[in-house]
């Protein structure tokens, strides 16, 4: 038989060895010779095999190949850590830490709302949407005396979370998207809203409007903060 025309299933029984291990896939067939073996068996067609062997004491120990998969995965992770935290905090809007830190507001133009600069331009009864805490839409607001009232009113509407827009004709707060009604301070008048739009204190840091998480009792309604 031509050695050429082998299949590899059984050119792997015919390439046998006793120290290594090989399989029809790896098994190569190098070529079929003539050899003239003593005189005996003229015009034998030999077979060499030539297979790709791993040795026993060759083959990584179980404790190696844990080490080489946890080296492989710090490898991947460390990088990919690296580029995730940054990417991650790109969502996270400055200063939304916790209580007890403060938010420049900041107006339509993303520059900070600087109080003596805003009361030029903002006359009394006046309530203006600004940035505020965790980058909420905040209404500041001017007192009849023309100073900015020390607290802002959170524009998210308690009922699904619509920004609520300032009527003043009505002299209300009135949402768009299911008829809620909040009163000047942002108390709940009328439902589906079942809470008042939230507060935060608008406190004045070096000429800035500064707010600042509310977590005291709700004047308003002499309750608890819901949103603390
Ligand atoms: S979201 Fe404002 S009333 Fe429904």
């Amino acid at each position: 038989m031509a050695a050429s025309t082998l299949s590899p299933a059984t050119f792997s029984q015919l390439c046998s060895s006793k120290n290594g291990m090989f399989s029809a896939s790896n098994a190569q067939m190098v070529k079929s010779t003539r050899t003239h073996l003593a005189g005996r068996e003229k015009n034998m067609k030999m077979i060499r095999c030539q297979a790709t062997s791993i040795p026993a004491d060759r083959v990584p120990d179980m404790a190696k190949r844990e080490l080489m998969n946890w080296l492989l995965l710090g490898a991947i992770s460390l990088p990919t850590a690296g580029m995730l935290i940054p990417y991650t905090s790109f969502f996270v809007p400055p200063g939304s830490g916790g209580a007890g830190e403060g938010t420049v507001a900041k107006d339509a133009l993303g520059n900070d709302v600087i109080a003596a600069e805003w009361l030029k331009t903002h006359g009394p009864g006046d309530r203006t949407l600004t940035q505020g805490l965790k980058g909420d839409p905040t209404y500041l607001v001017v007192e009849n005396d023309r100073t900015l009232a020390t607290f802002g009113i959170n524009a998210v509407c308690t009922h699904l979370g619509c920004v609520v827009p300032w009527n003043s004709a009505e002299n209300k707060f009135i949402c768009p998207c299911h008829g809620s009604q909040y009163s000047n301070q942002g108390r709940v008048v009328r439902g589906p809203a079942p809470l008042s739009l939230a507060l935060a204190h608008a406190d004045i840091d070096d000429g800035k409007v500064l707010f600042v998480p509310w977590v005291e009792t709700d004047f308003r309604t002499g309750e608890a903060p819901w949103w603390a």
